[in-house]
């Protein structure tokens, strides 16, 4: 019986114990996991320095990109730059949210090479471009602010940045 007692408590302390690492673990688990799937903290800075981490060496000026400014002042809707898996706009997204980072999808570093482009068809060459991160980013910042200038009689640099040393600071 004592032996059987000892035993007993004895389990049970390696019970705790096992669950307490058990707990560490899932908690430590579900922390990569997140920081892997590209998951943002909700606390977004106003200006997001663009730096991702897939270019192990940038070649342009870090672009500092007004996040707020830009649904704040300028009236731009999230879904607008945010979407899902199959590119559908995320309607319903809102701040305090987390998001994930456009290299998830478009993951490729850099911008698509000119002679990949050659004797594509226009609907190819977007789906191509859209692999590459700077192909991506480009399209969607760039591609907004010639429209916006077009609508305004704008040009930049007094309109929307569309010209590289606008959104690329010279080094
Ligand atoms: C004009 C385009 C644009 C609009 C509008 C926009 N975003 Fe973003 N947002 C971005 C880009 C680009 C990033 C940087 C993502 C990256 O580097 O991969 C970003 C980053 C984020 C992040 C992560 C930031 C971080 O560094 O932790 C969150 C969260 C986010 N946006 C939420 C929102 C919400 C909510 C709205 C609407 C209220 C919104 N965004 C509107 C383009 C936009
Ligand atoms: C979860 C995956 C995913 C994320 C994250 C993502 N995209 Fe996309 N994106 C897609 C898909 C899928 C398409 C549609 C591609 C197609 O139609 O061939 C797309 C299309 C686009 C297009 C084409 C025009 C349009 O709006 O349909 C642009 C530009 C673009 N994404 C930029 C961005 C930017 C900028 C970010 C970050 C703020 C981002 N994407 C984040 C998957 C993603
Ligand atoms: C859907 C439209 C849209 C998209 C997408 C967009 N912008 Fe803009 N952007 C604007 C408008 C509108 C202005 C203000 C133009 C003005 O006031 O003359 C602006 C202004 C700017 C400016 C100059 C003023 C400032 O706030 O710093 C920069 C730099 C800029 N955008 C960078 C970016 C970058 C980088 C991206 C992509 C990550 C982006 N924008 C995506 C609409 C857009
Ligand atoms: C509206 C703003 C804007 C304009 C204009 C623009 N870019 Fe970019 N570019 C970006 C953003 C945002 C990124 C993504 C950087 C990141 O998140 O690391 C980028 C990424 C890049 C990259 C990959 C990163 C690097 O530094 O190697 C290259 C190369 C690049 N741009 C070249 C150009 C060239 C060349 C032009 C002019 C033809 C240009 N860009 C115009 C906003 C812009």
């Amino acid at each position: 019986m004592d032996r059987i007692n000892i035993l007993g408590s004895g389990g049970k302390t390696k019970t705790m114990k096992m669950s307490r690492a058990l707990i560490l673990t899932v908690v430590a688990v579900i922390g990569l996991a997140v920081m892997g799937s590209g998951l943002f903290a909700a606390d977004v800075p106003d200006v997001i320095q663009m730096k991702d981490p897939i270019y192990s060496a940038h070649t342009r000026g870090i672009v500092s990109f007004t996040h707020t400014k830009h649904y704040a002042d300028y009236g731009i809707s999230c879904g607008e730059c945010h979407h899902d898996d199959k590119g559908q706009p995320l309607a319903d997204l809102k701040t305090g949210d987390t998001t994930h980072r456009c290299s998830e999808c478009h993951s490729k570093p850099g911008d698509v090479p000119r002679t990949a482009l050659k004797d594509l068809a226009e609907d190819a060459k977007t789906k191509l471009t859209l692999e590459y991160h700077a192909g991506a980013m480009h399209l969607n910042c760039i591609g907004c602010h010639k429209d916006w200038n077009k609508e305004h009689g704008k040009r930049g640099p007094e309109g929307a940045p569309i010209s590289c040393n606008d959104c690329h600071p010279k080094e």
